[in-house]
């Protein structure tokens, strides 16, 4: 997980020191972090994440990937992005043993239904990491699952002596695309025919999450769930320019710089606006956009909604649109 929450307040904090770092596939590192006494850390349901202060001073999520029984210690996966703002990059070439980071309490965006009888994860990459604390805790209750975990190659695949359990067998497919877009696993097949009681959790890169949401269209509602933590940032983001947001209803306007979401412009200005996972997953940011042309960057919304409405927390405006006017 590598969400960008540069402008996140973290209170309270906790300061823990990283017990184990080890290289577990090719540019993934995993870290295992702990109190200094030892002590029992705040307990986590599987699919949370923490938010750390990295080296270099940004803020960033990385899903939990241990059992969530497990209170001495958490354990997170960072996969190394040369083309990020650096945040990976410092966690990965500045942290050593003995090292303390200052670490946000668990949220938890990305929940397991309790009331399912099946289970359907789909991992892409680094999106794993929620993944892999799911299994552990479904493995524990008992429960129906199957993991499909999408790789380009084995040596970039973590977690495989994990997932080689005897227990397991049977219930976590591994696919490797070798790079090759036309090997890439496909999920329509999957999500064809929906099976009463499944819920299908889907972790990793855009396009497949993507895919996840358009094969399983006709899913009953609250069926399916997308977390894009872990997973690179937006290629679009790269792009990013200022532009601006008129509020409709109090007259305001909001300047929104090149990596600000509206969302945190708008609360940096004092404007309050509900939201929750802030990775455009959710739904909580929905907001009426009376003018403008939105820059689509969500699983929520579907084309036929793009002009009039926005998830605040992700989507921006489309090149030569510099105002957006907003139902707030
Ligand atoms: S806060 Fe969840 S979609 Fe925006």
């Amino acid at each position: 997980m590598n969400a960008c929450l540069d402008t996140l307040a973290l209170s309270p904090r906790l300061a823990l020191t990283v017990c184990r770092k080890q290289e577990i596939a090719h540019g993934i590192t995993l870290f295992e972090l702990a109190a200094a006494d030892h002590g029992e850390l705040p307990a986590f349901e599987a699919g949370a994440h923490i938010a750390v202060t990295t080296p270099n001073g940004l803020l960033r999520r990385y899903s939990l990937c241990n059992p969530p029984s497990e209170r001495q210690h958490y354990v997170i996966a960072v996969k190394r992005d040369e083309l990020g703002a650096g945040g990976s990059k410092s966690m990965v070439d500045e942290l050593a043993p003995g090292s303390v980071l200052a670490v946000a309490p668990p949220e938890n965006y990305f929940p397991l239904a309790r009331d399912a009888q099946r289970y359907l994860l789909i991992a892409g990459g680094i999106g794993i990491t929620p993944l892999l604390s799911m299994v552990h805790e479904l493995r524990m209750r008992g429960a129906d699952f199957e993991l499909v975990y999408c790789a380009r190659f084995p040596e970039s695949t973590a977690f495989l002596d994990e997932l080689a359990a005897p227990d397991l067998a049977g219930r976590v497919r591994i696919h490797h695309s070798h790079g090759d877009p036309a090997r890439a696993f496909a999920v329509e097949p999957l999500l064809a025919q929906y099976a009463g009681g499944t819920h299908v959790y889907c972790c990793g890169p855009r396009r497949l999450m993507q895919a996840v949401r358009e094969a399983a269209r006709h899913w009953p509602a609250g069926t399916v769930h997308l977390e894009n933590f872990g997973t690179s940032e937006d290629p679009k983001a790269s792009g990013d320019r200022l532009f601006s947001v008129r509020l409709e209803r109090t007259g305001i306007t909001v300047a929104v710089p090149p990596g600000t979401s509206i969302l945190e412009a708008l609360r940096n200005r004092g404007v309050p606006a509900p939201s929750s996972c802030e990775s455009g997953t959710c739904g909580s940011c929905r907001t009426r956009l009376l003018a403008g042309k939105g820059e689509h960057r969500d699983y929520v919304l579907d084309e036929d909604e793009h002009d009039a409405e926005i998830m605040i927390c992700v989507s921006r405006a489309q090149a030569g649109c510099e105002q957006l006017v907003l139902d707030l």
